[in-house]
């Protein structure tokens, strides 16, 4: 017989009646248990009475299932062979955030072709060679415990560049660069050379980039597939009236606007299998927003969502003015942006920008502002963020590798009961008499 939960006595309203009603719900919990049916009440009450989410929260998207809330966004290194082959230094980066604890990792912006690189020595997926060995390090990621997650992207007009810490000097002789650039329209980006607009047919080559860009993703063993539509990049440049003045069906209007970064993802989604997650990063705001507004990005997202992008990873700037790349004033500077696509469309999203903090990034899934938090330069500063963030959150060490775990929380023990390191010459003294 199913039992009947008595849904009057603990007012199950609504999900805001669960901090009201824990107490409440143990009471019935209990009493419950002892009766008939109980496992059905306990399944019922825990329906009713959802655990709070939190950044240690596991989440399902699709067939995948990620440990935590905690993804390391994607990071250009510039780093690669000019041939665009991930070397040591990549694998090492990225699986070392899989050791701390990390639920999803991602690559760096890894170019769908030749031209779409930023600069020579990006990583790119649009050769076997390059796909094998992303391939290696997904794997290694995989048997660390983490999830590999692969951004691909197209640099468009901001393509042919130099590394941030490299003099321009440094390329010379580099076969092949500077190459020609294109772009939606022949606008140039500051301090860039002027691209040449794309060819009708042209842009149908290149939705089939992102399409075999995809698949070689897939037979890689990535799990999670991002498309970096932000930044100023290919994507952003076709949504962007100051970068997209075409006067065919892809410029003019925000739906002309729309219909490239939009055909990719219908794409895309298509190649990509159907278990697993497609994320879209997107400049929810760019420079004042006058050129693109908060509901252009509504709008945008709810047609993602509609075509199976299952996150939606709310990044900014990159077109209006390079002043819009400065850091901004406050931590989780773009949280409201995820928060308001999450709220208007019901997609996923994903915060990211100076989240900084376990408590931080915690409250922000808490509070419902977005399901994952991205975080970067933390994770460079720190690639154990996660597992620290897990011990900030609970106390506990189990974030790190059973290996270190054991260990360390002897030697929390021991380390808190030691008196403050400049009392240690004093306490030797005292120790000796
Ligand atoms: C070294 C570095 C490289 C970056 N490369 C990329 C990239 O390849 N793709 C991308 O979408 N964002 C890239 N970003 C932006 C980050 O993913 C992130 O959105 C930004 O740094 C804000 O997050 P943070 O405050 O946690 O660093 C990069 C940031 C840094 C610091």
């Amino acid at each position: 017989m199913r039992p009947t939960l008595p849904a009057r006595r603990l007012n199950f309203s609504s999900s805001h009646d669960l901090t009201l009603s824990t107490s409440q719900a143990l009471t019935v919990s209990i009493f419950s248990c002892l009766s008939e049916g109980a496992a059905e009440i306990c399944r019922l009450l825990k329906e009713e009475c959802p655990v709070r989410d939190g950044l240690l929260t596991p989440l399902q998207i699709r067939d995948l299932t990620l440990v935590n809330r905690s993804v390391v966004s994607a990071m250009c290194l510039y780093s690669a062979g000019t041939n665009g082959v991930a070397r040591t230094f990549h694998e090492a980066h990225l699986t070392r955030f899989a050791l701390g604890g990390a639920g999803l990792i991602f690559t760096e912006a890894t170019a769908i072709s030749a031209e779409g690189r930023i600069t020579p020595a990006d990583l790119g997926i649009y050769t076997d060679k390059q796909a094998g060995r992303l391939g290696e390090i997904a794997g290694k990621i995989k048997e660390l415990g983490s999830v590999p997650g692969i951004q691909i992207s197209h640099a468009g007009r901001k393509g042919s560049g130099i590394a941030p810490w490299a003099a321009p000097g440094d390329y010379a002789g580099i076969d092949g660069f500077p190459w020609n650039i294109k772009a939606p329209s022949a606008i140039a980006a500051p301090g860039k050379a002027t691209p040449e607009a794309l060819t009708a047919s042209e842009i149908d080559m290149l939705l089939q980039d992102w399409i075999t860009a995809a698949r070689r993703a897939d037979a890689a063993g990535f799990e999670v597939l991002e498309l970096h539509g932000a930044h100023g990049y290919l994507l952003h440049q076709f949504l962007s009236p100051l970068t997209n003045q075409r006067t065919d069906n892809w410029g003019g209007s925000l739906e002309n606007r729309m219909r490239f970064p939009l055909e990719v993802v219908r794409a895309v989604r298509a190649a990509w299998p159907a278990g697993k997650p497609l994320f879209y990063r997107m400049s929810v705001g760019d420079g004042d927003n006058a050129h693109w507004s908060l509901a252009d990005s509504v709008t945008f997202a709810r047609r993602l969502k509609v075509l199976g992008v299952d996150v939606v990873d709310c990044s900014g700037g990159g077109i209006e003015d390079v002043t819009t790349r400065r850091p901004p004033g406050t931590h989780g500077y773009q949280v409201p942006w995820a928060a308001k696509l999450k709220h208007d469309t019901g997609v996923r999203t994903m915060a990211v920008g100076l989240i900084t903090e376990a408590q931080q990034a915690d409250s922000i899934i808490a509070q419902g502002q977005a399901d994952l938090v991205a975080v970067a330069r933390q994770n460079l500063v720190n690639p154990n963020w996660t597992a620290l963030a897990r011990h900030q959150l609970t106390g506990g060490y189990d974030g790190f590798p059973p290996q270190f775990a054991s260990f360390l929380a002897r030697w929390s023990d021991v380390v808190s009961a030691l008196p403050p390191v400049a009392d240690t010459a004093a306490h030797l003294r005292q120790l000796k008499e």
